[in-house]
């Protein structure tokens, strides 16, 4: 259902920092799919996601998306079937307003009349429901600012946000890694719920490789804007984190670097337990 074919981004071109972040990306995603992308700093993984989502246009591919050639499709057009989630939780909600209130921005988004925002009894039910499934007792504070939540609290309320329409395809963007392990897990369960039960095209870039190999049947692996390893099926369910990271190194002649990587405790003592 997506398609990418020979994606070349090269960003301030003509100049001393010219830098080529995508190197010819060449990409089937089936629809349902749910795929992780790791990769070093700087591989080129929010490029990509910029590229898919149409942040800007890349200077030679082309993007399909259910069969139609969406490459110069301006991003707020295409917002309408892809929805993104970033790392930093602050960024995909308004905090001046209540809950209620950015959810309904959420669903008018995918409604054609102007007026939809206005919040009707039947509306508030709906997102009531909606946000007892988080199991946060958000349902019960549907008045509270954004501004007020905790990190953890507005990632699944922004993630709520980003599939109340089914979109054709879900962005995740580290959309865990500015929060502490266990709530990052937690938000962590509730995508694979949320996509697995609405069976949602996604990708999921993270740091954390144990669970990129963890969740969703694929995973791919970027450095310097090429995906250099694509592994579902039995050869991935056989790969452990260490092999993971052997594979990158015979690869790449470097160990994998990436700082969230090693802020991360829980990964950090994965990393080190293989050595
Ligand atoms: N707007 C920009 N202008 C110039 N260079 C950029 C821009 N955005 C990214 N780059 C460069 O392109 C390369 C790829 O960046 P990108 O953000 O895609 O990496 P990434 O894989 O997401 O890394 P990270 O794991 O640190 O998030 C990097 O070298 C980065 O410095
Ligand atoms: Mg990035």
């Amino acid at each position: 259902m997506l398609e990418l074919k020979g994606l070349e981004k090269t960003y301030l071109k003509h100049t001393v920092n010219e830098h080529r972040a995508l190197r010819g990306i060449d990409l089937q995603i089936a629809d349902g799919e749910f795929i992780t992308v790791i990769g070093s700093n700087g591989a080129g993984k929010s490029t990509l996601f910029n590229a898919v989502a149409g942040t800007f246009f890349c200077e030679r591919g082309r993007i399909v998306l259910d069969g139609r050639d969406i490459t110069y499709v301006r991003e707020h057009r295409r917002a309408r079937q892809i929805s993104r989630i970033f790392q930093d939780p602050m960024k995909g909600s308004a905090p001046g307003l209540t809950i209620a209130e950015n959810i309904a921005l959420a669903y008018a988004r995918g409604e054609n009349h102007l007026f939809s925002f206005a919040l009707s009894r039947r509306k508030l039910e709906l997102f009531r429901d909606c946000l007892a499934q988080l199991n946060m007792d958000l349902e019960n504070r549907m008045n509270t600012r954004m501004g007020l939540l905790s990190g953890g609290q507005r990632q699944a309320v922004t993630l709520l946000m980003a599939t109340i329409h089914t979109p054709r395809l879900l962005l995740l963007d580290e959309h865990t890694a500015a929060l502490d392990p266990l709530t990052a897990e937690r938000v962590l369960e509730m995508t694979r719920s949320i996509v697995a039960e609405r069976n949602i095209t996604t990708l999921m870039i993270t740091h954390n490789i144990n669970a990129a190999l963890s969740t969703g049947s694929r995973t791919l692996m970027m450095e310097q804007g090429q995906i250099i390893l694509d592994l579902e099926g039995g050869t991935r369910d056989a790969m452990s984190v260490p092999d993971l990271l052997a594979v990158y190194r015979e690869k790449c002649g470097k160990a994998l670097d990436n700082d969230r990587m090693l802020l991360d405790n829980e990964q950090n003592m994965d990393v080190h337990g293989s050595e």
